[in-house]
């Protein structure tokens, strides 16, 4: 059985044992006893695996979340967890869940990625790769952008191992997945709230203001879904140059509006548009992760935020920028680069002053490219 669940449990898991065991498969999809999907090199599809019946599947879910300290049945329908290999699960039963008991098991992967690897991926290119390790160098604060799925955490890693080696970061998360590889890291889980054991929540909003206290370089909040969105904006704005997060969207000016929104869901009392210029002028660049139709996962702009003009809309500025040139007729994946738009950023000085090895001819679009970039080139 797969390092990933502990023998005890592991018989209760035999219907879906080679799939643990396929390195090759990163996600499990359970809907039901007999409907079972897999993801394998970004591609989801219908494998034959079944659970023999509803109370099977039921079974092996109770055994996981007990392996784990939790409980999932009528009263706890829902479960969400980190597994202790680091692989993440989430369950949903009946009745919410029509079709059945339905799981889904991100795998971790054992292999951390590196800016390397994202560029072997195609997700990125060499020069944006080089571009995005000086942004972590001078400490650019950095949101990564996605869909579900996208890859924004294993962005986020990426770029977090890519900080400077004398910085102390701040790592918050609801359920810890990063393992940002550095020197000086000091990782923080919420707690979810439990009335039978009389334990009180500890949200991300919490542990950014203690945070705050524990003298941190640079905060990194795993994924900012609420109004800890305010947090994480003022700690960007007070010094912690830097700081970075991921937040669910779909485009660099999305990032912008979501992370607005996200400030205004609490009862803040700062007006709609004080929030508007401090997300202009706390962020700086935006990573757009985004999962493409041939399966292929890939960095579709890397952008810069210039903050707010005078008719309150958002100035943001595409840095490089992932562009399709085509369709391989056999395989079905798409042809492209990601190339520069033509945009040098605002802070290109700060690479000048710190003998970067980032030349300012880098931010000039291959030939080529130009017909793809016309409308960048003409806002430009
Ligand atoms: N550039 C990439 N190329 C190929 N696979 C990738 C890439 N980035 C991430 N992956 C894989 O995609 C899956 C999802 O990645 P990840 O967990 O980073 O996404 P996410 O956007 O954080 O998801 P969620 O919205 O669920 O938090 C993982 O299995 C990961 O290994
Ligand atoms: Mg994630």
């Amino acid at each position: 059985m797969s390092s990933v669940f502990q023998d005890a449990i592991g018989s209760l898991l035999a219907p879906i044992k080679n799939l643990l065991d396929d390195s090759s498969v990163s996600e499990i999809m359970i809907n039901g006893p007999h409907e079972i999907f897999v993801e394998q090199k970004g591609l989801v599809h219908k494998v034959p695996n079944k659970f023999p019946d509803e109370e099977a599947l039921m079974a092996s879910m109770r055994a996981i979340a007990q392996s784990v300290g939790r409980i999932i049945d009528s009263d706890n329908p829902r479960l969400d967890a980190r597994l202790p290999d680091g692989s993440r699960i989430a369950v949903v039963i009946p009745p919410m869940a029509k079709n059945g008991t339905t799981v889904a098991i991100r795998k971790f992967s054992q292999e951390k990625l590196g800016l390397k690897d994202l560029i072997n991926f195609g997700s990125l290119s060499a020069d944006a790769a080089r571009f995005l390790d000086c942004c972590m160098y001078v400490g650019k604060n950095t949101l990564v952008s996605g869909g579900t799925g996208s890859g924004k955490t294993t962005m986020l890693n990426v770029l977090g191992s890519r900080m400077p080696k004398t910085q102390r970061l701040l790592i918050i998360e609801d359920s810890a997945e990063l393992q940002i590889k550095a020197e000086h890291v000091v990782q923080f889980e919420t707690r979810k709230a439990n009335k039978d054991r009389a334990i009180s929540e500890v949200s991300i909003r919490d542990l950014i203001e203690s945070a705050l206290r524990l003298r941190p370089d640079r905060i990194i909040v795993g994924e900012v879904r609420g109004q800890e969105a305010l947090d994480l904006l003022n700690a960007m704005g007070t010094g912690h140059d830097g700081s970075m997060g991921t937040v669910h969207a779909n485009t660099p000016l999305d990032a912008c509006t979501r992370l607005e929104t996200l400030c205004l869901m609490g009862e803040t009392k700062i007006p709609p548009d004080a929030i508007r210029s401090m997300v202009g002028s706390a962020l700086q660049i935006i990573v757009q992760c985004s999962r493409y139709h041939d399966g292929g996962r890939r960095t579709s702009h890397i952008s810069e935020v210039l903050g707010v003009d005078a008719h309150g809309r958002y100035i943001v500025r595409d840095i490089f920028k992932w562009v399709q040139t085509g369709k391989d007729p056999e395989t079905g994946m798409f042809q492209g680069e990601m190339v520069p738009c033509g945009y040098v950023p605002s802070f290109f000085e700060q690479f000048v002053a710190n003998k970067l090895p980032f030349p300012k001819s880098k931010f000039r679009p291959p030939e080529w490219a130009l017909p793809f970039l016309s409308e960048k080139k003409k806002a430009a």
